[in-house]
């Protein structure tokens, strides 16, 4: 009898311009968790969107309980039993919830005419209940954040009763308690004999729910380890191949330099209530809060995304009026935001011009001709600085792997020069490796003089780069910690507002 459900051997996979797998293998036993690492852009994504229909393959075979198949499309993948939540939301923000969940196989009566809504949504609300997730059926998702979009996709996935379930980075937005609901979800899946393939860049996840890892480099196979017989530094050292960067900075320095951006009783909404706050040049002032305490809503506001209902903004001492994006920027101010496919790039266009998009004045003459030469000369310079992985300029930015797309907004923003950065959850979905290099950069763009703004649900990285700590809850300021005597546990005692 054949242990594994399935069984993928010498797999290749070539786009152009690329060579993403080259004779990969991978396997997954019924009732097991097992991961799938590397760096950004090392193949996973691709070798799972193989696995499920989504591209063909170059060469390789894949067995599905010991017998050779082959999967040409999703629907196929989805017949054999195998579901996978991808790393890129992909749910249709203008449909409910439970029309999300059963789009294309929905509840019908009368003859099949009709789609029988009622019913839809007393089994998406009987699913959602079983994971433990509050969120009604009938809002539409373009009214949820990210986090709970996630549990829709994972709502969608299990909905399948799929033998094999491949999640691909789950847990990238989720909170501490939503990570917890998953693992138990997790935990019941595999119980029923469900296989699991487990994609994460959150190293502390592994030990916790896999049972063995596999571990890819540049689209080659690295190896596999049970998990009870390999470290975690072991499996790092396996996926990167190098040493890691550990920034330690001078933390004090920064107490007497001159407040950049003073905020004084900002309210807006019912998300943002009466913040105050200054942020000093060379600063990196970390925002820790829980999902939803306001942060993002802060960031957004000040960077005239959101309207202000009242409340000040002075830059350098005077006082600005920040109507709109474009006077943010004029005023220096820019902005990653955590939903990059929303806000930060233009998928459909190459690395190049998403790079140079925050700055076009820049790069076209006076006549509004792009001038290319040097647009590519900028990008070329992130493109190595910052380590993205594509294999040209040229390369459409919906072609990257999800945490080289996150490195193409940071280039589009250094690019930019601006004196105030805010930075929302910068490393959300980046391996270990580009994550020490981005806080390598952070470090080096805050001794430059840039004033850097960072809001991480990550405590440990908020404790690590930031200088000074602000944390919310439910639209206000409940601490302010400096970094000295900030500890995870102050942090969250102030982010749950025991304090009050
Ligand atoms: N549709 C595509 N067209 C061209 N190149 C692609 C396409 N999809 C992926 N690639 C390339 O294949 C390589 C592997 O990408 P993949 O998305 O599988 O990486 P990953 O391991 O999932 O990375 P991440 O952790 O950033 O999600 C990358 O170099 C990527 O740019
Ligand atoms: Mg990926």
């Amino acid at each position: 009898m054949v242990k594994n459900v399935i069984k993928m051997v010498d797999i290749d996979k070539r786009f152009p311009g690329v060579h993403a797998l080259k004779d990969c293998s991978f396997e997954l036993n019924k009732g097991e968790v097992h991961a799938l690492i590397g760096e950004n852009g090392a193949g996973k994504s691709t070798l799972m969107k193989i696995l499920t229909g989504v591209y063909d393959k170059n060469g390789g075979a894949i067995y599905y309980k010991g017998k050779e198949v082959e999967i040409n499309s999703p629907k196929a993948a989805q017949e054999l039993g195998i579901s996978i939540i991808h790393q890129e939301l992909n749910l249709m923000p203008d449909l409910t919830v439970a029309e999300n969940i059963y789009i294309g196989r929905e509840p019908m009566r009368f003859k099949g005419i009709f789609c029988d809504s009622l019913l839809q949504n007393k089994m998406a609300k009987e699913l959602l209940d079983n994971m433990n997730v509050k969120i009604e059926p009938t809002v539409k998702v373009e009214q949820l954040t990210v986090a709970q979009q996630q549990m829709i996709e994972i709502a969608k996935a299990l909905s399948f009763n799929s033998e094999v379930l491949i999640m691909d980075e789950p847990t990238a937005a989720l909170t501490e308690s939503e990570i917890d609901e998953l693992f138990r979800i997790i935990q019941e899946l595999k119980a029923k004999g469900v296989g699991i393939v487990y994609i994460s860049h959150r190293m502390e996840e592994l030990k916790k729910i896999c049972d063995r890892v596999t571990v890819m480099r540049d689209g080659e196979y690295v190896g596999m380890k049970n998990m009870n017989e390999v470290t975690i530094d072991e499996i790092i050292k396996m996926m990167v191949g190098r040493e890691i960067y550990e920034g330690v900075h001078d933390l004090e320095r920064h107490q007497n330099h001159e407040v950049v951006l003073e905020v004084k009783h900002l309210t807006s909404g019912k998300k943002v209530k009466d913040v105050s706050f200054q942020l000093r040049k060379g600063e990196i002032l970390g925002f820790a809060g829980l999902m939803g305490a306001g942060r993002t809503e802060v960031a957004r506001c000040l960077f005239g995304a959101d309207p202000k209902d009242s409340g000040e903004i002075y830059i350098n001492g005077q006082k600005v009026h920040i109507r709109s994006p474009k006077d943010a920027v004029a005023n220096g101010i820019g902005y990653l935001s955590e939903d990059r496919k929303r806000y930060g790039l233009v998928l459909g266009l190459d690395v190049n011009t998403n790079i140079a998009m925050a700055t076009m004045p820049k790069f076209s003459n006076r006549l509004g001709f792009l001038k290319e030469d040097q647009e590519k000369v900028n990008a070329t310079k992130y493109i190595d600085t910052l380590s993205i992985k594509t294999p040209s300029g040229k390369q459409l930015v919906q072609n990257l792997s999800g945490g080289n797309q996150q490195k193409v907004v940071i280039g589009k923003w250094l690019t930019r020069n601006c004196d105030i950065l805010i930075f929302d959850e910068p490393t959300r979905g980046i391996d270990v490796g580009a994550k020490s290099e981005i806080y390598k950069l952070l470090n080096e763009l805050a001794d430059q003089g840039m004033s850097i703004i960072m809001i991480s649900s990550e405590l440990p990285e908020v404790l690590r780069m930031s200088h000074r700590i602000m944390v919310m809850c439910e639209g206000k300021i409940t601490g302010e910690l400096s970094r000295n005597i900030a500890t995870q546990e102050r942090i969250m005692t102030c982010a749950t507002d025991r304090t009050a």
